[in-house]
């Protein structure tokens, strides 16, 4: 991960995949993490390449929100290391206090987007990424804006291992379209899918989202977990 190991980088192009960065101030409490839990986790490149080195599983959550299902997946699985990636500051004050009351030790956070940060993992060393319910972006100019893209779906397949998935879960039914499509013309992931229950059931380990419980979307959420090869 230290910028020396990193391989080249990936071309993303200027497309910005999430919204605002910041919406109301800051509670109090959450500034105060800011200043002192944030910089003891925060993902730099040391302190992820020392989690590599550690040899525990390594699990990426890319746009965690407000932090629940990280917080609950890294409470549920304390021998894992947990990366969670987002942008949103309001968030990240969330996450951090979750972190901090749930007193748990397994958890690197990075305030930012997280594709400069899959292009600096080495190739082959995460067991799992989560992507729930990101930014639908489901007006057709926008599309581009979509997190989904060829690029990051290669930049998936190098950072897995084999036999490492990735979780994407939505509630819009053109950006499942979408997500299917793209992840099928991988030559890099198998949707091992079987029958309906596959998809539109939550997976037994699934942790319910805040922005889930919103019902935004026009469908019912479904969950799809894609193999790495
Ligand atoms: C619709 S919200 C869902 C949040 C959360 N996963 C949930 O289900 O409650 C999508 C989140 O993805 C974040 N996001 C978008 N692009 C991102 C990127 N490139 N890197 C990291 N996070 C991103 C956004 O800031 C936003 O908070």
């Amino acid at each position: 991960m230290s910028e020396e190991n990193s391989t080249v980088p990936v071309e993303w192009g200027p497309m910005r995949s999430f919204g605002r960065i910041k919406s109301r101030k800051l509670k109090p409490l959450q500034a105060t993490l800011f200043d002192t839990l944030l910089p003891e986790i925060e993902a730099t490149g040391a302190r992820v390449d020392a989690a590599l080195a550690s040899g525990r599983e390594l699990w990426l959550e890319i746009g965690f929100g407000g932090g629940e299902h990280l917080a609950a997946q890294a409470a549920k699985n304390p021998d894992v290391t947990f990366i969670g990636c987002e942008p949103f500051l309001n968030g990240v004050g969330s996450a951090l206090r979750h972190i901090e009351d749930g007193g748990l030790k397994n958890v690197l956070i990075l305030p930012g987007d997280a594709r400069p940060l899959l292009d600096n993992l080495p190739e082959a060393v995460l067991n799992r990424i989560f992507i729930l319910f990101a930014d639908p972006w489901p007006k057709a100019r926008h599309n581009k804006r979509r997190f989904i893209q060829p690029e990051t779906i290669a930049a998936f397949a190098r950072a897995l291992k084999p036999g490492g998935t990735v979780r994407f879960a939505t509630d819009w039914a053109d950006y499942a379209d979408w997500a299917l499509e793209r992840f099928l013309a991988s030559p890099d992931f198998d949707w091992p899918a079987l029958s309906q229950s596959d998809w539109n059931t939550p997976p037994a380990d699934h942790i319910t989202t805040r922005y889930e419980t919103k019902g935004l979307g026009d469908c019912e959420p479904v969950f799809f977990d894609f193999v790495r090869k």
